[in-house]
């Protein structure tokens, strides 16, 4: 059913004229008290320029009647796209269902009057409630017809999609569906990294890290995200260099048609629809492949998506537990064969383009042979990477070196071979005696 002019319908709700069913344009955006929207009788809420629709749907693959959900999708886009959802794990079986203010609170209901969600509020003894959809796709239960003070709003309490204008805080959690058609809690999880404010993080089963944006080698990929995630109010306004292929992104206006998702299979999914297409396209998305999922081949291991298995152990190194590495569980990661300084001679595996996580310490030197020096001299030493400066061909200032020394005192981890953008030469520390009776002292492991 088409509405005939949406102008009309707002007239009837600024003048608080309750007007329900009997044209054949169902569409308003706010419901009062003891008013409802009942499953299969075709009535949803429409915002009231017509950018999103809340009524009930069943995801694709189920029957009709069967799984029936309370949500929120794009007005009028097809493939449906679902941004919100009300019962995600409890499914009315039948279309019973009825969305309704009732008894001081927003309420899904069957028939009986068996409740199937509602928000977690006391109840309110107030005939005023009435609850809203916005332009925005944020629904607002409110204490006055003006919508002026929310008592709940689906902003704060999302399902697995992130809207522009909602504020990615501490307080708030994107859960990702359990799978493609079923939009109970999932696995995964997007949420503030606690170590880091400014961060994010994707947890799995509510415990395993699977992803963090707070890795070097995403460095000003995610700062249009971070802008997005802050309701725009990060002091510094992103650089844009992912996305200045498509549009420049600079007013939030910019980012109406963007939505961010974490999918099912743990991807965290920025996407923009396109018009001319009709598509969503993704802007960014991550972990982009099994060597992005953090920390995938454990500490010391290391990752390549080329190869057959993609996780194997640094040369010297062996896996912590060869029966879960044997299984292809490669998060125990690997050690050492022969602790450092346990009385043999020590050397250096050097390894090129690599992938490696944040370093311990950074410090200016002279040349390479001073880093190998300095880590040397440290049983806990586990890596250095030496990089020249970029003017070190200038004449040398007191207090800078001719170069930086990174190294590494906890064990290596987010190791990655053949990061060709971005990548690091390593030395990682290692006993002789690990690398074969042949004096080995430059390994490649792309030779391997
Ligand atoms: C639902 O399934 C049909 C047929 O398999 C497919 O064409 C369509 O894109 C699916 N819609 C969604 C939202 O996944
Ligand atoms: C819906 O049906 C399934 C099985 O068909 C049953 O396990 C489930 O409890 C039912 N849910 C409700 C809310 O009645
Ligand atoms: C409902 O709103 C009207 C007018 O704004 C007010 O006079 C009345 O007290 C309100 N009722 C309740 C129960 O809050
Ligand atoms: C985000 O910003 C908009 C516009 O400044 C504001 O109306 C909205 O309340 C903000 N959202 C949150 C969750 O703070
Ligand atoms: C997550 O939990 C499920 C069930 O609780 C389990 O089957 C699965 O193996 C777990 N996955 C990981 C990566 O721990
Ligand atoms: C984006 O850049 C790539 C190569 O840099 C180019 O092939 C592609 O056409 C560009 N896309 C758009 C939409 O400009
Ligand atoms: C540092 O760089 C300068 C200029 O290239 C060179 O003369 C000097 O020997 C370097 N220092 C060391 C200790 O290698
Ligand atoms: C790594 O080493 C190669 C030569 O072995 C050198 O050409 C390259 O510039 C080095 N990369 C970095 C980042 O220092």
């Amino acid at each position: 059913m088409v509405c005939q002019s949406l102008a009309f319908f707002n007239l009837l709700v600024v003048t608080h004229i309750i007007f329900f069913g009997s044209s054949n344009c169902s569409a308003i955006d706010t419901l009062s008290h003891d008013n409802w929207i009942r499953d299969n009788t075709g009535k949803t809420l429409v915002s009231a320029g017509g950018r999103f629709e809340l009524g009930f749907f069943s995801p694709n693959g189920s029957l009709a009647g069967d799984r029936r959900y309370v949500g929120i999708w794009y007005y009028n886009l097809s493939p449906q796209t679902v941004v919100w959802v009300a019962n995600r794990d409890k499914p009315l079986n039948k279309s019973v269902g009825v969305f309704s203010i009732r008894d001081g609170n927003l309420k899904l209901l069957d028939t009986t009057g068996k409740v199937y969600w509602s928000p977690n509020l006391p109840p309110y003894l107030s005939s005023n409630l009435t609850v809203k959809l916005m332009d925005s796709g944020n629904l607002v239960l409110s204490e006055d017809k003006q919508s002026a003070v929310s008592l709940w709003q689906s902003f704060e309490d999302p399902t697995d999609t992130f809207l522009p204008h909602m504020k990615m805080d501490k307080s708030l959690n994107l859960i990702s569906w359990r799978d493609k058609d079923d939009p109970g809690k999932g696995d995964f999880t997007f949420k503030v990294d606690e170590e880091s404010e400014d961060d994010f993080i994707i947890i799995r089963n509510n415990s395993v890290p699977y992803w963090k944006s707070r890795e070097p080698w995403l460095k000003g990929r995610f700062e249009v995200i971070r802008y997005v995630l802050s309701n725009f109010s990060t002091l510094a306004q992103p650089t844009i260099s992912v996305y200045s292929n498509l549009t420049r992104f600079t007013q939030s206006s910019d980012y109406d048609d963007t939505r961010l998702v974490i999918d099912f299979t743990g991807q965290i999914q920025h996407f923009k629809w396109d018009k001319e297409t009709r598509n969503w396209t993704p802007l960014f998305s991550e972990p982009k492949d099994i060597c992005s999922v953090f920390n995938t081949c454990g500490n010391f291991g290391s990752c390549n998506a080329e190869n057959r298995i993609a996780c194997k152990c640094l040369p010297g190194f062996k896996p912590s537990s060869p029966e879960q590495w044997n299984a292809g569980d490669f998060f125990g990661g690997c050690t050492r064969k022969t602790i450092l300084c346990s009385g043999g001679e020590d050397t250096f595996l050097s390894l090129k383009m690599m992938k490696l996580g944040t370093q311990d310490s950074s410090s200016p030197v002279d040349n390479e042979a001073e880093c190998r020096m300095k880590c040397r001299q440290q049983c806990q030493c586990q890596a250095y990477s030496f990089e020249k400066s970029e003017n070190s061909n200038r004449r040398r200032d007191t207090n800078v070196g001719n170069g930086s020394c990174r190294m590494w005192y906890s064990e290596l981890n987010n190791i990655q071979e053949e990061y060709v953008s971005g990548g690091r030469n390593i030395s990682v520390h290692v006993a002789l005696s690990d690398l074969g009776t042949e004096p080995c002292p430059v390994y490649v492991l792309r030779m391997l």
